[in-house]
């Protein structure tokens, strides 16, 4: 278990390090406070393991929420990340490169897809999905102009841009960010009949998270 401290750091109750301390010290004077991190200052990472600045090793059950979950430092993408930054860095989208038909190509073959958008973060990737799911409605289904909703359920996170914390319940990620976007319908998890009672000709989509996190882990109703 951990508390959260008066400067926002989640204490695990073990004796910082010096090390430790200072890093902990300069991340809470110059880094927006926007996160509750554990009092682990990590240094280092090996598959299944991390390294603290004092040498203690943790397994980590975290695996950066999924997005390392292949291990830190896989020797196969640290080989070809490396090889590409000696090729190039960055090409931006105004040239076309080599290597983003084939990456495109792989991952629509993986998804079962035509296209994809690749996107940064997961925040990116719904904002994405909102603007295609609102311009199908206008322009496929027929919706009245500027009143497509979106149904999305009670608890939910999908990161924290301010379209996105307009559709959160967490007060917490809302409080002095308004106003909101509108035309978004929450709706308890789990529940079929409510979701179903808040279709209308204007709903272009329904998201939800298969198994929501940041609202407890909530596994659905095998229905
Ligand atoms: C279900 C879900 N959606 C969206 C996001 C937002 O992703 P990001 O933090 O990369 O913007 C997260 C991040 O944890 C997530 O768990």
């Amino acid at each position: 278990m951990s508390t959260v401290t008066p400067t926002g750091t989640a204490s695990t109750g073990a004796a910082l390090s010096p090390a430790a301390a200072l890093a902990i010290s300069l991340e809470n004077e110059h880094a927006a406070h926007n996160y509750h991190p554990l009092e682990v200052v990590v240094s280092h990472g090996d598959g299944a393991w991390v390294v603290d600045v004092a040498g203690r090793r943790y397994l980590d059950c975290l695996a950066a929420y999924s997005a390392v979950n292949f291990g830190h430092g896989h020797p196969a993408l640290v080989t070809a990340a490396k090889d590409q930054l000696d090729r190039i860095t960055l090409t931006s989208r105004a040239f076309h490169n080599d290597r983003l038909g084939p990456f495109v190509t792989a991952l629509a073959k993986l998804a079962g897809k035509d296209m994809v958008l690749p996107m940064n973060t997961g925040a990116e990737a719904v904002e994405s999905g909102i603007k295609i799911a609102r311009a199908w409605g206008y322009r496929v289904k027929g919706v009245r102009p500027n009143n497509a909703t979106i149904i999305v359920a009670d608890g939910n996170f999908h990161g924290r841009t301010t379209t996105i914390i307009s559709f959160s319940n967490d007060e917490q990620a809302r409080a002095d960010f308004g106003p909101f976007t509108p035309g978004f319908i929450s709706v308890p998890y789990g529940d079929a009949a409510a979701l179903e009672a808040a279709i209308t000709e204007d709903t272009v989509a329904v998201l939800l998270e298969p198994i929501p996190g940041e609202a407890g882990i909530v596994v659905p109703p095998a229905d």
